[in-house]
């Protein structure tokens, strides 16, 4: 079986390392943060709940990113910094820039084979980062941010109608943020589309909740944003990876042309394979959905601009 590498054991790795454990598809799933003891304090704790869950992996803790990662067939990428007081948004993109810079150059070292899935914020820019920082070929550099803003959105659909979220699908492009574009001619219960089964206007309140999602549970956690559903969502795309089944997922890649643009990584439907992107599904889109799509594109070209002259 294959070894999993978590990079940030803060609540959004160390609940990805443990849902990886419970679902039992990785041998090794190595936890990595620079917080002496913690990962290891952590990845034991996690080993210990295994005979209650019936899990075999072996978590295991590291300080040193080089060595956790080492042999990886899948790295996620978690770690970075949350703002803190003082610091503005560009002091918080130079940090997490160092952060992601530093890890990546060190997959790229130990684990050159591996599929990455970025998590870090802000995340179209930092697969942008991850991409060219690792050299490896787009398709094994995936940002997840479209399987949780699908999420947040299956859940609103499923709330509204009061039906089991199982049966709901959503689709959501673009950057992960205010521009983020919720398709609802493309989300459906059963295969039943949503636009035959609510109102215009109850739709777009479902939408713009979705593209609020993260903020929403930051302003009711206060200290700290959502951990559970995007740990789930990164979970997701690496099973779709170990699994090699195909599942079709929104995920943020670099566009060679689809949709229209190039030299970005953005949100789109994609399949996802053993070897990460198999291809990019180009959707029918309406002229709304395409303006809406660009503004979104170009918003994240801008955040790339930004830190394309910072990394070495
Ligand atoms: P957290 O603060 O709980 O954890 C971050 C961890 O990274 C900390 O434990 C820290 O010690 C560690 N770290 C910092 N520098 C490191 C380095 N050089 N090497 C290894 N570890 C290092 O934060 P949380 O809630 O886990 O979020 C992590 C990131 O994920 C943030 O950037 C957040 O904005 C992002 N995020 C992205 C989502 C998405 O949809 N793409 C959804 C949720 C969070
Ligand atoms: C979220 O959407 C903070 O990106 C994170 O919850």
């Amino acid at each position: 079986m294959a070894k999993v590498a978590v990079i940030g054991a803060g609540n959004v790795g160390a609940t990805c390392a443990h849902v990886l454990a419970q679902k039992d598809i990785a041998s090794t799933v190595a936890l990595v943060d620079i917080v002496e003891g913690m990962p290891q304090g952590k990845a034991l704790d996690m080993r210990q709940a295994g005979p209650l869950q019936d899990y075999d992996s072996s978590v295991v803790g590291y300080n040193d990113v080089a060595e956790g990662v080492a042999g990886a067939d899948v790295v996620v990428m978690t770690a970075g910094l949350a703002r803190k007081p003082g610091m503005d948004r560009m002091d918080l993109l130079k940090k997490n820039l160092e952060i992601v810079a530093g890890a990546m150059k060190a997959v790229k070292a130990k684990a050159p084979g591996a599929v990455v899935v970025m998590v870090t914020n802000p995340l179209d820019v930092m697969t942008w980062v991850a991409l060219k920082v690792t050299g490896f070929p787009r398709e094994r550099v995936l940002g997840m941010a479209g399987v949780l803003d699908s999420t947040r959105l299956r859940t609103f659909i499923a709330m509204e109608l009061g039906v089991s979220v199982v049966d709901v699908s959503a689709m959501v492009l673009g950057g992960h943020g205010d521009t983020m574009v919720p398709l609802p001619r493309y989300s459906t219960v059963n295969g039943v589309p949503i636009t035959e089964l609510l109102a215009a206007d109850v739709i777009e309140k479902l939408s713009d909740r979705t593209r609020k999602g993260g903020g929403e549970i930051v302003a009711l956690l206060k200290t700290g944003s959502a951990y559970y559903a995007p740990a789930t969502s990164a979970v997701q795309m690496v099973e779709a990876v170990l699994k090699d089944r195909g599942h079709l997922l929104p995920a943020c890649v670099a566009l060679e042309g689809e949709y229209g643009e190039k030299g970005i990584c953005l949100g789109v439907p994609v399949i996802i394979g053993a070897r990460g992107l198999r291809r990019v599904v180009e959707l029918r889109l309406t002229e709304a959905e395409k303006a809406m799509l660009k503004k979104s594109a170009d918003s994240v070209r801008k955040g790339i601009d930004e830190v394309a002259g910072l990394i070495g």
